[in-house]
């Protein structure tokens, strides 16, 4: 499992660009003090410290077994169970609001998914999920990607997962049931002062990028990252984006 890696080696991985989105993704799901709140595929809890800090009421949930133990020791305070969204272990409309950031692409079943937010979330409330903008090369890991594919026409690279291009969750939340479906796009400008800033991390197996990374040969490995090196320079100055859709639950 791709996420089956130390909570520390996702925070440099990804989690140095999950606590920029942060703010936005409660901002799109209108999270207020006092509001129950689901954060689904929660990770090491970069989205728990935004509920958190916004007064919500925050339940957590992710199947990986490190990031629940880190998302527990660093939110005692939280209820974080070891789940999977296709099959969220709480009763009908327990949560006002429920939100997934960065997850609906590694959801075997993103529609079940989405449904059983839509499921624990009550008459009224909203459901939100974000997703990289991988079809349009603008994640804060597509470099990574085209230069693989460089190297390796055959490589798939993640920008044919579900929620990946423009529209694409706003069609799963259709299919999910949810009405009044938004979707809008959050802008974030990664900047990494050195090239080893941006690329030590990536050698850490976290995430699909990183598996495919340790399963390369010595080689391939280094000529990936010359090939990287010379293409981004340093510094490297980023403008990424997240896909956003909000619904709301309708029974
Ligand atoms: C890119 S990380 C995002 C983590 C966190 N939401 C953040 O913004 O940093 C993707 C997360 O989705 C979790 N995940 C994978 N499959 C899932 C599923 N079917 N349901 C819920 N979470 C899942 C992974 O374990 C991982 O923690």
């Amino acid at each position: 499992m791709a996420f089956n890696v130390a909570a520390d080696a996702y925070d440099r991985f990804m989690g140095r660009y999950s606590a920029v989105l942060t703010p936005q993704m409660a901002d799109f799901g209108r999270v207020k003090a006092g509001q129950r709140a689901l954060d689904v595929g929660c990770g090491p809890g970069a989205l728990i410290a935004e509920l958190v800090d916004r007064g919500a009421h925050a339940s957590a949930v992710d199947p990986s077994p490190p990031f629940v133990a880190a998302a527990r020791e660093r939110y005692p305070d939280v209820d974080v169970r070891q789940a999977t969204a296709e099959k969220l272990p709480f009763a009908d409309a327990s949560f006002d609001v429920a939100l997934a950031q960065l997850v609906v692409h590694f959801m075997a079943d993103p529609v079940q998914g989405i449904a059983e937010m839509a499921r624990v979330t009550g008459d009224g409330g909203v459901v939100a999920a974000s997703v990289w903008d991988m079809v349009g090369g603008q994640a804060p890991i597509s470099p990574f990607w085209r230069a693989a594919r460089e190297l390796d026409s055959g490589v798939e690279g993640e920008a044919r997962r579900a929620g990946a291009g423009e529209g694409q969750l706003s069609e799963l939340f259709a299919q999910a049931g949810l009405a009044d479906i938004e979707e809008t796009a959050f802008p974030v400008h990664v900047e990494h002062a050195t090239f080893e800033e941006w690329w030590k991390p990536f050698t850490l197996g976290v995430g699909p990028a990183g598996e495919y990374f340790q399963q390369l040969e010595p080689e391939q490995q280094q000529a990936l990252e010359q090939r990287l090196r010379d293409q981004l320079g340093e510094p490297i100055a980023l403008e990424t984006r997240a896909w956003a859709a909000r619904g709301t639950v309708s029974y």
